[in-house]
């Protein structure tokens, strides 16, 4: 497990250019209509500089991991901010996320890696837009 993502100033440029976007493309949305997938890490950074300070209600931000450690200190982290957290990987979320019916508004995976093309089309074809939703984002960084 990678330890800290605090000193990586191209993931704190990301999560700045990722709110403002957020902020200007979806100010149609009220903040508690907007639900967010993403992949938090196990510091919560994307958490505290991105949804939170847009004022989108923890409960609406689904957050996954799959790294035992990450997602340990994530739990220990959420315990009193109440994300929905899963100890999993992307593509077996999403697809029981696709039998369940689930959308975003927002989909944000920074993965670690190269993503897969089997990710990529899980997440564009399944994993966004709310029934009624005019407008999203995905985003990979
Ligand atoms: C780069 S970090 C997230 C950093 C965070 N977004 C930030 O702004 O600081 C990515 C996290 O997702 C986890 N991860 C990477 N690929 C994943 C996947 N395919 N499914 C679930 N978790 C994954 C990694 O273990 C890592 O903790």
């Amino acid at each position: 497990m990678k330890e800290s993502y605090a000193d990586d100033t191209m993931k704190e440029k990301t999560r700045a250019y990722l709110r403002e976007f957020i902020g200007k493309n979806l100010s149609f949305l009220k903040p508690k209509d907007i639900h967010v997938l993403h992949l938090p890490g196990p510091e919560m950074l994307e958490w505290e500089e991105v949804y939170k300070p847009l004022g989108i209600p923890a409960k609406n931000v689904t957050g996954l991991e799959r790294d035992p450690a990450a997602y340990a200190a994530l739990a220990e982290r959420n315990h009193n901010v109440g994300m929905q957290i899963y100890r999993t990987d992307d593509v077996s979320f999403l697809e029981t996320a696709k039998q369940q019916g689930r959308r975003w508004q927002i989909v944000s995976l920074d993965y670690v890696s190269p993503y897969n093309q089997r990710s990529f089309l899980y997440t564009c074809s399944h994993a966004y837009f709310l029934p009624g939703c005019r407008g999203g984002a995905i985003s990979f960084w």
